[in-house]
């Protein structure tokens, strides 16, 4: 098969560990000279001892080949004391000394949880996301680790798909901007100092479009909407100098990802320019034995063939390289190159000048779960909660209010998380009780549970698989639960129901095919919509729901995702008004499942529709609209923001002349607040078909009440630019239209005609 990667033109881009390093490589040459054949497949060994296991492998006689010097790194043990422990048997007892690495999923916090990343990008704050990923490098290089499996950017435009809660939604630019956030906020300047740790973008490559929403299923797409809308973010890692990549479970036209050539090779390494080590996901190189392509001795020369340097947990290349080397299906020079890579990860991490330097005993008291780093989770998850509906301003709550406190995540310290939280301790969240009691000590709590998250028997055995207590099931029947919350409601002056998913409803191997709250809340909400008092509902979810029935009987809705560490005390902070909420949704929330995949971005059709009432032979659905229930950069806040028509500097414009496009924008309401400005571009003619709109640029303003200012945009040709029938990065001259608004459908528009 042709690989079609190979005849695109590089991408633009600096890669900061680019520079030869002599130094490290005459190091790493005549350490390498010292190596037997198996120490150095040795080195390509990732395992884990148990811990964070997400698979049916757990490593044998870790200890056994430490000693052989078997093992390049560790995964799935945390605290520098246990850390100690096995580098010093590898440093100690194993021939060359060589020193190991430690890795773990580090995703969104450490000990001190950020909220979920698909919470943290709709904060469309670049430097708090980075604030999020230097604390947990900080706290996790404390706790005697140097590696995080972390920025994951898959782009989802499928909510069924568990993992959309551990990406930053389904755009490309802004995943892209986050992914160099999270590169420099984990790797610092570059990643020598034991406070930052080599960053590892994944899932390399478009494991977020695995079909039907299901994990691990197949992904199969078009070079160009690759190239356009799924690449882009694991291409900005990469720019901004990512140690290191992990490849993803998914096949990509028909060949698995872990051992595509086209993909690891031709793409990442001779394209982009990507020097760092590749790392399988847990036990990839073994699963595309399932794929149907081979035994394990194959498909492991597959993966080191395609330029795979390190395999997690498979113990596929320890047991079998050394046999297709003497049988010539890989070669000395590729598992060298496999074997460098790693090195030098360890080289630039300074472990070979101190391999002990990420296991100082002193610094987790100092860096671990401070009062600092609380601070910064409470103040971070504030950004991310997305306020969806306010109707006459029932929120922000009086500090003195009676409160019916209801739902089964209003007192579950369990779930403030989310998911991937491996290093995390549930029992120092803050719940949303008590969050509300620290914020408004003098409101009058009645609290009532309500509900359980769910009833459905099958859902909560998948769901508690870990935790066993996360869908917790109360003693009481449904309708006793349900009438203690509606006794509540009729004592408050307002209702706050707490509800949604629990943490294990997203994440990996958590894809569902009902994306709305479980019967057993919408049950609840339902009898409490009835006592007619005002109702406030916290949603924690881990993806875009279906939220039809709730949008329109429930007053507000404030979406706050999974927070972290500080989910209570933030979620009262935006509750009370201590913070008026500023998120945007970075995720199209359906109106119902057969709407799916749903994106703002997606493109014309021949037959387009317009919301004709006796609309025939248009692209659209019978039964339910095309539109979103909330697009893509939707998001209110307790002031409202007024936005004048664009102006734009030229109407005609030439080869690389700048635009000038602006609004101004005013807080019309009685209190400060922020507003995310999102720049959108359509290209109206081009020779290849285009999205309605592409996002360009945002832009985060903070105003006082009545001021106004000019949000200022410079667009260069460069925004222009996509990839055409041959997958080339470039432009082409005619008309565009410059949006700038407050989410993707509300938008001011004027258009321009740019020629070459
Ligand atoms: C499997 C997941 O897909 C990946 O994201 C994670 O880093 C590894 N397991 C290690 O836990």
């Amino acid at each position: 098969m042709k690989c079609l990667f190979a005849i695109i033109l590089i991408f633009t881009g600096v890669n900061i560990y680019a520079q030869n390093d002599a130094k490290m490589n005459a190091f790493v040459t005549s350490l390498m000279s010292k190596m037997t054949l198996d120490e150095k497949i040795g080195q390509l060994n990732l395992v884990t001892p148990g811990g964070a296991v997400t698979g049916s492998v757990v490593s044998k006689g870790v200890d056994e080949n430490l000693r052989k010097g078997y093992v390049g790194g560790l995964f799935g043990i945390t605290g520098p004391d246990k850390t100690r422990q096995a580098q010093q048997i590898a440093v100690n007892n194993s021939r060359l000394k060589i020193p190991l690495f430690f890795g773990l999923d580090v995703i969104h916090g450490h000990k001190t949880l950020f909220p979920i990343p698909l919470g943290l990008s709709c904060s469309w704050d670049l430097a708090l996301i980075e604030r999020s990923a230097r604390i947990a490098a900080t706290e996790a290089t404390a706790d005697g680790l140097c590696w995080a499996f972390s920025p994951m950017v898959d782009i989802a435009r499928d909510p069924r798909w568990g993992r959309v809660s551990e990406g930053s939604g389904e755009d490309a630019y802004l995943g892209g901007e986050i992914a160099k956030a999270m590169v420099r906020g984990y790797q610092g300047k570059d990643y020598s100092s034991t406070n930052t740790l080599m960053a590892c973008v994944k899932h390399f490559a478009l494991y977020g479009a695995a079909e039907a929403g299901r994990d691990y299923n197949s992904v199969d797409m078009s070079k160009i909407k690759m190239y356009e809308y799924y690449l882009p973010p694991y291409k900005a890692a990469v720019d901004a100098g990512v140690g290191s990549v992990m490849s993803s479970f998914n096949d990509i036209d028909a060949v698995p990802a872990t051992g595509n050539k086209c993909l690891l090779t031709d793409l990442l390494r001779k394209q982009w320019g990507f020097k760092g080590l590749v790392v399988s996901d847990y036990t990839s190189v073994n699963e595309m034995t399932n794929h149907g392509l081979g035994d394990l001795q194959t498909v492991s020369a597959l993966a080191l063939n395609a330029g795979l340097d390190m395999d997690m947990v498979g113990e596929g290349f320890l047991t079998t390289l050394k046999k297709s080397l003497q049988k010539g299906k890989v070669t000395q020079q590729q598992i060298d190159n496999a074997c460098r890579r790693i090195l030098e990860a360890k080289y630039k991490l300074g472990l070979f000048e101190d391999p002990y330097r990420y296991m100082d005993d002193s610094r987790p008291a100092k860096d671990i779960l401070t009062s600092g780093t609380r601070k910064a989770a409470r103040e971070i998850a504030a950004h991310s909660f997305v306020l969806l509906k306010n109707s006459a301003q029932v929120l922000p709550l009086k500090k003195t209010s009676s409160i019916a406190l209801v739902g089964p995540l209003a007192d579950s310290r369990r779930n403030m998380l989310g998911t991937w939280s491996v290093a995390g301790d549930f029992t120092k969240a803050v719940a949303v009780i008590e969050g509300i009691k620290n914020v408004a000590p003098d409101a009058n709590i009645i609290y009532a549970k309500g509900a359980n998250i769910s009833d459905d028997s099958m859902l909560i055995k998948r769901t508690n698989v870990f935790a066993p207590d996360e869908i917790e099931i109360d003693k009481r029947s449904p309708d006793e639960m349900i009438a203690e919350a509606v006794a509540a409601a009729n004592k408050a002056d307002v209702v706050v129901a707490v509800v949604g998913e629990a943490a294990d409803m997203t994440g990996e191997a958590s894809s569902r095919s009902d994306i709305g709250l479980p019967q057993s809340q919408l049950n609840l909400l339902k009898a409490l919509a009835k006592t007619g008092k005002p109702i406030v509902m916290v949603l924690f979810n881990g993806r875009a729901m279906t939220l039809n029935w709730e949008s329109e009987n429930m007053n507000a809705i404030l979406d706050t995702w999974f927070g972290g560490t500080e989910a209570g005390n933030a979620i009262a902070d935006v509750l009370f008004g201590n913070y008026n909420p500023s998120g945007k949704l970075t995720t199209s929330f359906p109106r119902n499942v057969g709407q799916i995949p749903i994106f703002y971005n997606h493109k014309h059709t021949g037959r387009p529709f317009n919301n004709e009432p006796n609309a025939k032979f248009k692209s659209n659905y019978l039964d339910v609209s095309n539109d979103p229930l909330y697009p893509f950069g939707f998001g209110l806040s307790y002031t409202s923001f007024n936005y004048s028509d664009i102006k734009l500097s030229k109407s005609n414009l030439k080869g690389n002349e700048t635009l000038t496009a602006s609004v101004t924008l005013t807080n019309s309401g009685k209190i400060a607040g922020e507003e995310v400005v999102q720049l959108y571009i359509t290209d109206v003619v081009a020779s290849v078909t285009r999205s309605v709109k592409d996002l360009k640029g945002f832009q985060k303003i903070l105003l006082q009440p009545g001021e106004s200012k000019e949000v200022v945009f410079k667009i260069t040709p460069e925004q222009l630019k996509f990839f055409n029938s041959n997958l080339k990065w470039d432009w082409e001259s005619g008309e565009f239209i410059i949006h700038i608004g407050t989410n993707s459908s509300e938008v001011k528009s004027g258009k321009i005609n740019w020629v070459k």
